[in-house]
């Protein structure tokens, strides 16, 4: 009996297999025009209906959507009472089990082809919500680092950059683990894009990205081809083996990650840092020459894809 419960909770908690059933939910009309403070475990912006059943992950009991205003709400409990009114959200019951994409690979083949934020289980059981680009390049690229605007704090500690911080759809770092667990198979690829404050979108690819687990703590490995507008600044300036650094835990040279006040793969130091001091002139050279202080910068991502 208890074997039995334990060999289905393995089956659930498979990685990489994405289940999926027709019928993804049904109308809770009960609900419909209310809001429920108490019980809602987060609100983010969606675009679609699908797109909102597939953020309500498996704590989600129902979830609502607003198609005026492209939100979703996801809760963890039926309950009624409490309940304020608010006009035009429409509720929703979730069947198990939903979309378990590994990744947003995985989530752009269940037919997601809209950009927006995800729930992905790089691990089978454990989940986190990403950014999906469903649209560069043919889609499915997992967002790993997002900034735009500073609001989020980068000079952080090994534990931080482990289990990563910030939240989706703001500003954010996956975690070390996460990108490991990701990019463990040697398949993945590295997409960079900066934008300068007068508008214009820089981007460099790499074909061969991964990092190693904490016990190699987080080693770097890039390579493969190189091409975009940016320029390789990655490998040419010899990153590519070396160890993660943060404030508390020196990999590099040089001890970089406390002098620039950012976690990174550093060597002594690097031509390329995306985590430094958002907006000023102490982040030199996030990308070396072509983008040579952090007061040039609108907004940095680096996402990545299986081939
Ligand atoms: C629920 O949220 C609304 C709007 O944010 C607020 O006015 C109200 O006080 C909240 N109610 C409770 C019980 O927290
Ligand atoms: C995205 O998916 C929708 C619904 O399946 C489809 O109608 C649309 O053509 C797709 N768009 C692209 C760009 O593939
Ligand atoms: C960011 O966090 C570090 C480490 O906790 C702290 O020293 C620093 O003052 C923080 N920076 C900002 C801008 O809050
Ligand atoms: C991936 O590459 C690293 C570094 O070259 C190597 O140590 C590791 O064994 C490779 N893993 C697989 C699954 O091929
Ligand atoms: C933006 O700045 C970059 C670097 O200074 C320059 O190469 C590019 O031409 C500029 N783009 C526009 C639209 O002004
Ligand atoms: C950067 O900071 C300056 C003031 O220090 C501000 O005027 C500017 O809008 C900021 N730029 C960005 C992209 O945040």
């Amino acid at each position: 009996m208890l074997s039995g419960v334990f060999v289905l909770l393995l089956f659930l908690c498979q990685p990489s297999i994405a289940i999926v059933i027709k019928a993804y939910y049904k109308a809770n009309p009960l609900h419909d025009d209310k809001l429920f403070n108490d019980s809602l475990l987060l609100e983010a912006p969606s675009n679609s209906l699908g797109n909102c059943n597939s953020i309500c992950g498996p704590n989600c009991i129902y979830f609502g959507f607003n198609f005026k205003q492209e939100k979703c709400r996801v809760h963890y409990t039926t309950e009624l009472t409490n309940a304020a009114m608010e006009a035009e959200w429409r509720y929703y019951a979730p069947y198990e089990p939903i979309y378990k994409s590994k990744d947003c690979l995985g989530v752009f083949r269940t037919g997601q082809n809209r950009s927006g934020v995800f729930r992905i289980y790089p691990a089978g059981c454990v989940s986190t919500d990403v950014i999906c680009d469903m649209e560069t390049m043919g889609g499915g690229w997992t967002v790993i680092q997002n900034r735009f605007d500073g609001s989020e704090n980068f000079s952080r500690n090994w534990n931080d950059y482990k289990s990563g911080f910030g939240s989706t759809p703001g500003e954010y770092w996956i975690g070390n683990d996460v990108i490991h667990e990701l990019t463990k198979a040697n398949t993945s690829s590295l997409y960079v894009t900066i934008t300068l404050t007068n508008g214009t979108t820089l981007f460099e690819l790499y074909e061969t990205f991964s990092i190693a687990s904490e016990l190699d703590n987080y080693r770097l490995f890039i390579g493969g081809q190189a091409s975009g507008t940016l320029g390789d600044q990655m490998t040419e300036h010899d990153l590519n083996g070396m160890m993660f650094s943060t404030l508390d835990r020196n990999g590099d040279k040089c001890g970089c990650a406390s002098y620039y006040k950012g976690g990174w793969w550093f060597n002594c130091c690097y031509h390329a840092f995306l985590n430094g001091l958002y907006n000023t002139s102490a982040w030199w050279g996030p990308w070396y020459p072509t983008v040579s202080t952090g007061t040039m910068l609108k907004k940095t991502s680096m996402m990545i894809r299986r081939r």
